[in-house]
C-alpha cells in the first residue's frame, strides 16, 4: 500500500515535471493505464525510481524521447475491424465521391497501417488524386516507421484476411513486394500523404477536414482530455464530416454527442450534422 501511495505520488510529480519541461502533456492519461507503462518503463531503465529517473529525464532529451516511446502504445494493424472498412467502403466512400476533393486527419496514426489501409479503399474506390491525408502522432519514431511504410512479413497473412473480410476488391500482395521477412508497400501509396507530429493534448486542430480518425487513442485518456480532443476533432470537422472512433471508444455522454449521428449502430462512425 505504501509503494503503491509512493509510486502514485512520483508518478503525479515526473508527469508534471515533464509537462513543464517538454510541453508533453501526459497528465491526463487514465491512471491505470499509465501507472502500468511508468512500471514497465521503469523496469527496463536502469533507474530504481521514478524520482530518480525525473532529474535525468528532464536534462536527458534523447532519454525523454525513449521515455515517449516506451509508455506509449502504439500497435496497430492494417484494415484492423474489417468490419469498419467494410462500412467506411459501403456506406461512406459513396458519399465522399461526391466531394471534389476530401481531406482526411488520422491524428495517433502510430506506424501507419490504418492509413495505408485507408489510401488502399479511397484508391479502389475511384478517389486516387482526389484525396490529401494528414497522419499524425506524439511520437517521431513511431512516425518514421509509418514514412518507410515497411512491417514484417509475417503480419500480411492477417492483414491479407482484414483486407479480405473488409471488402477488398484486388489481391492483397499487388501493394507490397515481400523482401526478407519484410514487405515494402508500393511506394505509390505515399503520395497523397503528410506525416506530421501532433499532441492532441496541446496542440492545435487542423482546419476543414471531411474525415477524422482517431482509433484506440482515447481509451488511453482520462475523461477531461476525450473531452477536450473531441472538442478538437470537431473544430476540425466540416458538416457532414466523418468522425472514426475505435470499436472500444463512443461518442455516448460525450458533449459534443448531440451534434453527431452514428452512420450505423456500433460502426463508431459518427457523421457531423448541418445545424
Ligand atoms: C494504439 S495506437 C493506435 C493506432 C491506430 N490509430 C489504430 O487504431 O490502429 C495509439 C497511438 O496514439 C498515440 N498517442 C498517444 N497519445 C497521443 C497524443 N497526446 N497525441 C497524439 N498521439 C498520441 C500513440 O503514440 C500511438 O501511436
Amino acid at each position: 500500500m505504501e509503494n503503491d501511495e509512493r509510486f502514485a505520488i512520483e508518478s503525479d510529480l515526473l508527469l508534471e515535471a515533464i509537462y513543464r519541461m517538454y510541453g508533453y502533456d501526459f497528465r491526463e492519461y487514465a491512471e491505470a493505464s499509465i501507472r502500468r507503462r511508468l512500471t514497465v518503463w521503469l523496469a527496463g531503465s536502469g533507474f530504481a525510481s521514478l524520482s530518480e529517473a525525473q532529474g535525468k529525464l528532464l536534462r536527458d532529451r534523447a532519454l525523454f524521447d525513449q521515455f515517449v516511446r516506451g509508455i506509449t502504445v502504439n500497435v496497430s494493424e492494417m484494415f484492423r475491424d474489417p468490419l469498419f472498412f467494410r462500412a467506411l467502403r459501403e456506406q461512406v466512400a459513396p458519399r465522399l465521391k461526391t466531394y471534389s476533393f476530401v481531406k482526411i486527419w488520422h491524428a495517433g496514426c502510430a506506424t501507419g497501417q490504418e492509413v495505408y489501409s485507408m489510401a488502399i479503399l479511397l484508391q479502389e474506390e475511384g478517389l486516387g488524386g482526389r484525396y490529401r491525408i494528414y497522419a499524425t502522432d506524439i511520437n517521431e519514431d513511431v512516425l518514421d516507421q509509418a514514412r518507410e511504410g515497411i512491417y514484417p512479413l509475417q503480419d500480411m497473412r492477417r492483414f491479407t484476411e482484414n483486407y479480405q473480410k473488409s471488402g477488398g476488391r484486388r489481391d492483397f500482395a499487388d501493394y507490397y513486394t515481400a523482401r526478407y521477412d519484410h514487405a515494402m508497400l508500393m511506394p505509390a501509396l505515399k503520395n497523397d500523404i503528410v506525416f506530421a507530429a501532433h499532441n492532441l493534448a496541446v496542440d492545435a486542430d487542423f482546419g476543414e477536414m471531411n474525415m477524422v480518425f482517431c482509433r484506440n487513442v482515447l481509451i488511453y485518456f482520462k475523461a477531461s482530455l476525450k473531452e477536450r480532443v473531441l472538442r478538437l476533432f470537431d473544430r476540425a470537422l466540416l458538416p457532414g464530416g466523418f468522425l472514426c472512433l475505435g470499436t472500444k471508444e463512443t461518442l455516448e455522454n460525450r458533449q459534443i454527442a448531440g451534434s453527431y449521428d452514428e452512420l450505423e449502430r456500433g460502426t463508431r462512425i459518427y457523421v457531423k450534422r448541418y445545424l
